[in-house]
C-alpha cells in the first residue's frame, strides 16, 4: 500500500483525527444535555438525553458508543439514540463498554443496562406503559404501570426488539430481531418471536468471569428487590 511507509501509530492517530477533534463539541452537547461525557465515548451523530422530572437521571458508564446516524452502521439508523428519564427519581443506568444504534431506552422508574451490552437499531426498551390502561384513568392522566428493566451483562439485543416493563434479560443472552419480550429471559438463552420465547442457548464464546449485571448495583427500593431474587 502507498501509506505502508506511514507509522502503524501515525496512522491510527490520523484516523481518529475527526474524533479528536469532536471531542469538545461531544463533550459540550452532552454537558448542555445534562449529561457527564466520558473519555473513550463515541457518539456518531448527536444522540438525545431527556431527563424530565425532579431526580430524574442518566447514568452512563466508560467507552460508550452511540450510532445516531446512518453512516458507518452497518443497517443504518431510523432515528437518533434516544435516552430518556421521565418522571420523579427516574433512573436510566448503563455500564461500561456499551454499543447501541437508533434505538430508543425510556425509564419512568428504572431501566438497567449491563456491561458490554449491544443494542441494534430501532430497538426499544421501556419500564413503563406510559398511559394507564382504563380510559378514564388516562383522561385523568394517571400514572402508568411501571417496572423495572434489568438487561445483564454481555447481553445483546437485535435490531427492531422491543422489551417491556418488568422484563429481566439474563447475562449473556440474545433477543432475536424484532422480537417483543414479555417475561424474563434466562442467561445465555436466544428468545425470539413476539411474544419471544426461548428458541436455543449460546454455548460458545462466554466470559468465565462474566457475572450477572445485577451485582454491579445496589438494589434502590422493596420492589425493585423483589424483582430482582426473580431475575436471579
Ligand atoms: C435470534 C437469532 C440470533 C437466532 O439466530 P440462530 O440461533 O442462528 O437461529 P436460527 O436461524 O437457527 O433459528 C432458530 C429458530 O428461531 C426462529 N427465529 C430465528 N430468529 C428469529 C426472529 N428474529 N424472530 C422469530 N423467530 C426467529 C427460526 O425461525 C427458527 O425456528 P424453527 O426452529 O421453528 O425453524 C437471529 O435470528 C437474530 O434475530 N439475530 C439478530 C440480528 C440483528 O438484529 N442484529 C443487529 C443489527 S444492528
Amino acid at each position: 500500500m502507498w501509506y505502508s511507509f506511514i507509522p502503524k501509530e501515525t496512522r491510527r492517530l490520523i484516523l481518529d483525527l475527526p474524533y479528536i477533534l469532536s471531542i469538545p463539541l461531544a463533550w459540550y452537547w452532552c454537558s448542555s444535555q445534562g449529561v457527564r461525557w466520558r473519555y473513550g465515548w463515541r457518539l456518531y451523530g448527536r444522540p438525545s438525553f431527556r431527563q424530565y422530572g425532579p431526580g430524574a437521571r442518566i447514568s452512563i458508564g466508560e467507552r460508550f458508543r452511540a450510532h445516531s446516524r446512518s453512516r458507518g452502521n452497518s443497517i443504518g439508523v431510523f432515528q437518533e439514540v434516544i435516552l430518556t428519564a421521565w418522571g420523579k427519581g427516574a433512573l436510566l443506568e448503563i455500564g461500561d463498554d456499551v454499543g447501541m444504534s437508533g434505538c430508543s431506552i425510556l425509564a419512568g422508574n428504572h431501566v438497567r443496562i449491563g456491561n458490554r451490552v449491544l443494542i441494534g437499531s430501532g430497538a426499544l426498551i421501556l419500564d413503563t406503559d406510559a398511559h394507564p390502561l382504563a380510559p378514564d384513568e388516562r383522561s385523568r392522566r394517571e400514572p402508568a404501570r411501571s417496572a423495572p428493566v434489568v438487561v445483564e451483562d454481555d447481553v445483546f439485543i437485535g435490531s427492531r426488539a422491543i422489551v417491556l416493563k418488568g422484563v429481566c434479560l439474563g447475562h449473556g443472552s440474545v433477543v432475536g430481531a424484532g422480537a417483543v419480550v414479555t417475561r424474563d429471559v434466562p442467561p445465555l438463552a436466544v428468545a425470539a418471536g413476539n411474544p419471544a420465547r426461548v428458541t436455543g442457548k449460546v454455548s460458545k464464546g462466554v466470559y468465565p468471569n462474566s457475572s450477572p449485571g445485577l451485582r454491579m448495583f445496589s438494589p434502590i427500593n422493596k420492589q425493585e428487590r423483589a424483582h430482582d431474587h426473580l431475575c436471579e
